[in-house]
């Protein structure tokens, strides 16, 4: 079913080290097919778990309700929280997701942006970068370029939320498994083919949807990948230095659930602006 050739070269691009985000910029899913994003990852219980997390921490932990959805895609969380009267900017570099994110949310300010290079304003409250995205800014220098940005745009003591699977709790070797959905327009099967690498730090995946539109009644296929950089605890204490210190780190979209390395489902970091 997976075409070997569509697996990137781990090896050449970690020895040029090429960013994961720059990698990442020419996928077909996030440019070209992003209603089959909103199909497979909007209105499930991942979402209402995590906007029930960031509206009841921002109640409790900030004054405003000035929020940044940073690599927003098709504004799964702005939607919500601005239909709950939070005052939302969401930036991504994808004009196919933001396009989706502005036909479904007319409340929420949405740029056009990179999330190592914008200025959307100052103030926040608070800004997050939800599942596992941040995960694709793999060099030191795309993370200080992140980190400088969402420094100037938070308020003094403002809090950025960076949230990722919790990588160390699963098998480090290969993996295959298969995913259905349906909805009323698209039938989809997914395929995914995924390495968990804890030596090099890396997770890289393949992804192969089988989509029936039925509407159109086409059946097309569609070939991803993706590489992401496994983020431990100790590295991003390292990376925040004297921007932002660490709030805490949760197991999951919980106040209640502390982070453990063979337990978590999540890894959710909470960092305060220094
Ligand atoms: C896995 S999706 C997550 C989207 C959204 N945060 C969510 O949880 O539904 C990744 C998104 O990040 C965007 N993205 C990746 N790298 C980016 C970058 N450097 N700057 C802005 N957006 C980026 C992609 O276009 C895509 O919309």
């Amino acid at each position: 079913m997976v075409n070997e050739n569509y697996y990137p070269d781990i090896k050449k691009i970690i020895k040029s080290k090429i960013s994961f985000a720059d990698v990442i910029k020419n996928s077909p899913y996030f440019s070209s097919n992003p209603e089959i994003y909103e199909v497979l990852s909007s209105g499930g219980k991942h979402t209402k778990d995590q906007v029930n997390f960031l509206s009841s921490f921002i109640k409790k932990y900030c004054s405003g309700k000035k929020f940044l959805d940073l690599a927003c895609g098709v504004g799964r969380h702005s939607r919500v929280l601005s239909s709950k009267k939070f005052d939302m900017t969401g930036i991504d570099h994808s004009k196919a997701m933001l396009e989706i994110a502005k036909r479904e949310d007319k409340l929420t300010k949405y740029f056009l942006s990179d999330i190592r290079s914008f200025s959307v304003g100052k103030n926040f409250d608070a800004a997050f970068c939800l599942w596992s995205t941040f995960n694709y800014l793999s060099t030191k220098e795309d993370f200080t370029a992140f980190l400088n940005c969402v420094h100037n745009a938070l308020k003094p003591n403002g809090f950025l939320i960076l949230e990722s699977k919790n990588f160390f709790r699963q098998m480090p070797k290969l993996e295959f498994r298969r995913k259905e959905q349906n909805n009323k327009r698209f039938e989809i099967e997914l395929f995914i083919r995924r390495k968990i690498n804890l030596k090099n730090k890396i997770q890289d995946s393949i992804y192969v949807y089988l989509i029936k539109d039925k509407k159109k009644n086409k059946t097309f296929s569609l070939i991803d990948t993706e590489l992401m950089k496994i983020y431990s605890v100790k590295e991003v204490k390292t990376l925040i230095k004297n921007k932002f210190k660490l709030f805490r780190v949760l197991g999951d979209y919980n106040m209640k659930q502390n982070y453990t390395a063979s337990k978590s489902y999540r890894m959710v970091f909470i960092l305060q602006k220094a």
